[in-house]
C-alpha cells in the first residue's frame, strides 16, 4: 500500500529538485503504478523506505531508474525545423560578423534527451558548409536522464526518429542496420554529451559560456519557480548578444526583461542584452 500523504511528498521532491511537474490527478492514475513497478523491480516491499532512500539519494541507480520514468524522453531529428533554418541562415553569419574569429561558436542543447536535436544541428551545420570551415563550433547536449544521454552517445535510432529526414540526409549521415539506423563517425565526432541538471546552477556554470542555447519542450513540464530558475541559468551561461530558442508551447515570463524577444526568419527567438 502507499500511503497517499507520502507519494505527495516524494512527487513535491522530484518536482523541486529536477522540475519535472506532476498534478494529484497524475500522479494517482498514472505515477503511483510506475512507482510500485519501480519498488517491485528493486525490491522495496514497503513504500517508507523506497521514499526514504530516494530523497536521501542513497542509491544512485534507484534515483537514474526513478528520473528516467518521471521524465519524457520524445524527440525527433528536425523536429520544429525552421528554427535550425532560422539558426544558420541568421544567426550564425551574424554572430560570425561580431566574435572574434579565433573564438569558437557554443551551442547548448538543454536537454538533448536521446540526442535528435543537438545532432540535427550538426547536420543543418554541414549542409550549410561555409561557416565550419572558417571557424570552430562547438556542440554540446545535456539531460538529465543518464540513459537518454547514453542513447545519445550510441546514436541508433528508429524509424520514428527519422521519420523527417530527407533521404539523401539518412544516405549521407546514417548507415542502416536492419530497421534502425546508426549515425555515421561523421556526425558522432562532431557533438559531445553530458549528465547534468538544468536546474543546478554550479553544474550549469561549469559547462562554460554559449551563444546559442536551444531549450525546447522541457520548461513545459516545470511549474513556475522552477522554469524562471532555469531560464536565469540559461540567461548566466549565455554569452551578451547570444540567443535563446525555446519550444512553441514555450515562452521566458514577461517579467524577465533581461532578453529581447526577436522574430527571425520564421522563428521567434529571445537576445541577451
Ligand atoms: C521532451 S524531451 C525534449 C528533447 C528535445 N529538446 C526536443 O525538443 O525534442 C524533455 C527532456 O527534458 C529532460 N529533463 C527534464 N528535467 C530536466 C532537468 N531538470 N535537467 C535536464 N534535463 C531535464 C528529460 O530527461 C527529457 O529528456
Amino acid at each position: 500500500m502507499i500511503n497517499l500523504a507520502l507519494l505527495k511528498r516524494l512527487r513535491d521532491f522530484l518536482s523541486n529538485k529536477f522540475g519535472v511537474f506532476i498534478d494529484d490527478e497524475k500522479l494517482e492514475s498514472i505515477y503511483k503504478r510506475k512507482f510500485l513497478s519501480i519498488m517491485n523491480e528493486f525490491g522495496y516491499t514497503d513504500f517508507n523506505s523506497f521514499y526514504k532512500d530516494i530523497i536521501f539519494q542513497r542509491n544512485s541507480r534507484l534515483l537514474e531508474r526513478v528520473i528516467d520514468v518521471i521524465t519524457v524522453n520524445e524527440t525527433y531529428f528536425f523536429r520544429e525545423a525552421y528554427q535550425f533554418d532560422t539558426l544558420v541562415n541568421y544567426i550564425i553569419p551574424e554572430l560570425d560578423k561580431i566574435r572574434p574569429k579565433t573564438e569558437s561558436i557554443n551551442i547548448l542543447s538543454a536537454p538533448c534527451s536521446t540526442g535528435e536535436e543537438v545532432y540535427s544541428i550538426a547536420i543543418y551545420l554541414m549542409e550549410e558548409g561555409n561557416f565550419i570551415k572558417k571557424r570552430d563550433f562547438l556542440l554540446l547536449g545535456i539531460d538529465i536522464d543518464k540513459q537518454a544521454i547514453e542513447k545519445a552517445k550510441v546514436g541508433l535510432y528508429s524509424e520514428r526518429s527519422v521519420h523527417k529526414l530527407p533521404k539523401e540526409i539518412i544516405d549521407k549521415y546514417f548507415i542502416k542496420k536492419g530497421n534502425l539506423y546508426q549515425i555515421r563517425d561523421i556526425l558522432r565526432n562532431a557533438v559531445n554529451f553530458k549528465v547534468v541538471n538544468v536546474l543546478d546552477k554550479y553544474e550549469m556554470k561549469r559547462l562554460g559560456k554559449f551563444d546559442v542555447i536551444f531549450s525546447r519542450n522541457m520548461l513545459i513540464y516545470f511549474d513556475e519557480h522552477n522554469r524562471k530558475e532555469a531560464i536565469n541559468n540559461f540567461y548566466n551561461i549565455l554569452k551578451t548578444n547570444g540567443y535563446l530558442f525555446l519550444g512553441h508551447a514555450e515562452k521566458v515570463p514577461d517579467d524577465f526583461k533581461l532578453f529581447k524577444r526577436e522574430k527571425i526568419g520564421e522563428a521567434f527567438v529571445y537576445r541577451k542584452v
